[in-house]
């Protein structure tokens, strides 16, 4: 006889030993049900889903600040392209799922947020067979928003080399549901003591963070920042780069592009920059565990936070309204 024998319940008594729940989530909207619930406890995702069992799905974070979605329109078109790469429908048009994530983002009643939203192959296979699958299901998470989030520029990050292999070829292009590589590099910075590690790819240039991107400023005044061919396109680097080329105009940057950055262009870099959804754009001051330039924020990345900001301010042309 077994010694830890565990009950067959029914699905009510199942449903009362769930734990409360994790009060940093707000509200989940799910396609498998098509409604919205706010009681963390039940925001689930079917075990047989292939993004569960196989990580198999695409997914993309945004932010609600001041009640309104910021850059929701780029988020939503890089989603379509992670899609199309991999074969998986849209569960629904991209009108219509700006649409559940503007009521679910309200559902959560927090005007300051962070969104996650995932679509995935579909139910109905715990095999590897993608067309086995039913339909793809759309997944959407309000949660909250780290504090670091705020007007202020932060003080400046420290950055270390990743010894977890980039990705290659899609993997690296497209926002899958397989962030392990990224999982790692988060656990090596926290274990390194360091905010964040920086990959290489196999030409020994700069690749990404965990889930952010990365710019140097070289003494010229020129701003690089590595081709979004072996990273993620991240819709906020992009934006640094709009506004970067705005400088070049004024005359305060001598150049702005894409560029492959050695590891001996960061090591002599004037500034190094790190670009994503959830920090906006924040100063490097420490690389390898050696000041970058003078120590402190460099003046173009105050120039290009301070830009950005402005993007988040009422009356933007990138903000979606929520509240
Ligand atoms: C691997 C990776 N690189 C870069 C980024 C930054 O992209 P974005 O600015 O669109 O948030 C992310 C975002 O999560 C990411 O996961």
């Amino acid at each position: 006889m077994a010694e830890h024998v565990k009950e067959i319940i029914d699905r009510e008594s199942w449903l009362a030993r769930l734990p409360c729940g994790n009060t940093t989530l707000y509200a989940m909207y799910s396609s498998v049900t098509d409604c919205i619930v706010t009681d963390p406890s039940i925001m689930a995702v079917p075990v047989d889903d292939h993004m569960v069992h196989r990580g198999d799905g695409v997914f993309e974070s945004f932010k609600c600040i001041d009640g309104s979605l910021y850059n929701l329109e780029a988020h939503l078109e890089r989603l379509k392209g992670s899609c199309e790469q991999l074969g998986i429908a849209l569960p629904v048009p991209l009108d219509e799922m700006a649409e559940i994530v503007v009521q679910t983002v309200h559902a959560g009643g927090r005007s300051a947020v962070l969104v996650r939203l995932l679509v995935s192959r579909g139910l109905g296979t715990m095999g590897i067979n993608p067309y086995a699958c039913l339909d793809p299901e759309l997944y959407i998470v309000v949660y909250e928003l780290p504090q670091t989030n705020s007007d202020q520029m932060p003080d400046g990050v420290s950055v270390a080399m990743s010894r977890i292999p980039v990705k290659a070829g899609i993997f690296a292009k497209v926002k899958t549901c397989n962030y392990l590589p990224n999982v790692l590099m988060k656990k090596e910075a926290v274990d390194l003591g360091v905010d964040f590690t920086i990959s290489l790819d196999e030409s020994r240039n700069l690749a990404e963070g965990a889930t952010e991107n990365f710019g140097i400023v070289t003494l010229g005044k020129e701003l690089f920042m590595p081709p979004p061919d072996r990273v993620l396109a991240g819709t906020t680097a992009r934006r640094a780069l709009e506004f970067a080329k705005k400088l070049k105009q004024e005359r305060v940057l001598t150049s702005a592009e894409y560029r492959p950055i050695s590891l001996g262009m960061a090591r002599s870099a004037a500034e190094i920059h790190i670009y994503g959804t959830t920090l906006n754009i924040t100063p490097v001051i420490r690389f390898e565990g050696n000041p970058v330039g003078k120590g402190v924020p460099g003046p173009i990345v105050q120039r290009l936070f301070e830009m950005l900001r402005e993007e988040m301010i009422p009356d933007s042309t990138r903000l979606t309204k929520v509240f």
